[in-house]
């Protein structure tokens, strides 16, 4: 799903925001493993000032699992309880519902000593589009949730999925947008496919795509399409051309067709064909 974002889209997003926290006691941050910063929206800091926090890795299926470590250290060093997943398995949710209770256990302690005892945590989970909000929660709430009905101070119909006796979330999750300001993160989310890059354009993409490819996981991408030691050692639209004849995309004549392999080598990088690849790691995020 790629997204346009207007300053008219920011401003909705940003006052749904503001009131569904009102209503929380925890915030599950969904980002996206491959690009752990470039997917995530600072202004989450701001927006969940004084709530209980967890960061959520996910599509850690088709990031680099040497990475996947360094970023769960990363937010970690940062004091935020950090897991990741693949939304899509029910397994990975235990993990993550012994992360909301450390995530909450602050929360909890304060209660107690007011006497109260026994009030479920409310979590909502944000993120940017495509990162997979949705995916998680249905995968966390299970067919056993039970849906608790309208309360009054709700906004928006939202309702409650009870989890247990500890937890309830809300819903519907709340739509970062992302940054930017930062053409890197810019470039990054477009290939991922959570913004349309209207500069690069696909076969543009690609270039970069392939030319990150060759500078940090250069067996993978010579594997994938037997490229020769010369094919990979020329310029990125050399290579993208190779591609186009290896993988038989030719226009009329025989000539390669640059946008239909740009698109295959797009494809095969988001469905995971081309390997568990993470875009940045820690330390070079604007790199
Ligand atoms: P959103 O609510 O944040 O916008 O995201 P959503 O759940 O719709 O998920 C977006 C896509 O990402 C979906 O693919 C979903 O299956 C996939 N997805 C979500 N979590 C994971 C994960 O942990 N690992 C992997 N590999 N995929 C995940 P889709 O329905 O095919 O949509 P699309 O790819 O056509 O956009």
């Amino acid at each position: 799903m790629q997204v346009q974002w207007y300053p008219g889209h920011m401003t909705k997003a940003k006052r749904a925001m503001k009131e569904d926290m009102k209503l929380v006691d925890l915030v599950i941050e969904l980002l996206d493993a491959r690009a752990p910063l470039s997917s995530r929206n600072p202004d989450i800091d701001e927006l969940g000032r004084g709530k209980a926090r967890l960061v959520l890795l996910n599509k850690a299926d088709l990031a680099d699992e040497a990475a996947n470590r360094a970023w769960e250290d990363y937010f970690r060093e940062r004091g935020l309880v950090t897991v990741r997943a693949d939304a899509r398995r029910r397994a990975d949710m235990r993990p993550i519902q012994t992360a909301v209770q450390t995530a909450c256990r602050e929360k909890k302690e304060r209660d107690l000593r007011r006497g109260i005892k026994n009030r479920p945590v409310r979590a909502m989970v944000v993120g940017i589009p495509n990162v997979g909000k949705s995916t998680f929660i249905n995968s966390y709430a299970g067919r056993a949730c039970a849906r608790t009905g309208n309360k009054p101070g709700v906004t928006r119909g939202n309702q409650w999925i009870r989890l247990g006796k500890d937890v309830e979330l809300l819903d519907t999750p709340g739509i970062l947008w992302p940054k930017f300001e930062d053409e890197q993160v810019g470039m990054r989310l477009a290939m991922l496919g959570s913004v349309k890059d209207e500069v690069l354009g696909l076969e543009g993409l690609s270039l970069k795509l392939l030319e990150f490819l060759r500078g940090r996981y250069p067996e993978t991408l010579r594997e994938r399409y037997q490229l020769s030691g010369t094919a990979m050692e020329g310029e990125p639209v050399s290579l993208l051309m190779e591609i186009a004849r290896i993988r038989n995309c030719l226009l009329k004549g025989s000539k390669p067709d640059g946008e239909k392999a740009a698109r295959l080598v797009i494809d095969d990088f988001r469905s995971g064909r081309l390997g568990a690849i993470t875009l940045e790691l820690p330390g070079e995020e604007r790199g």
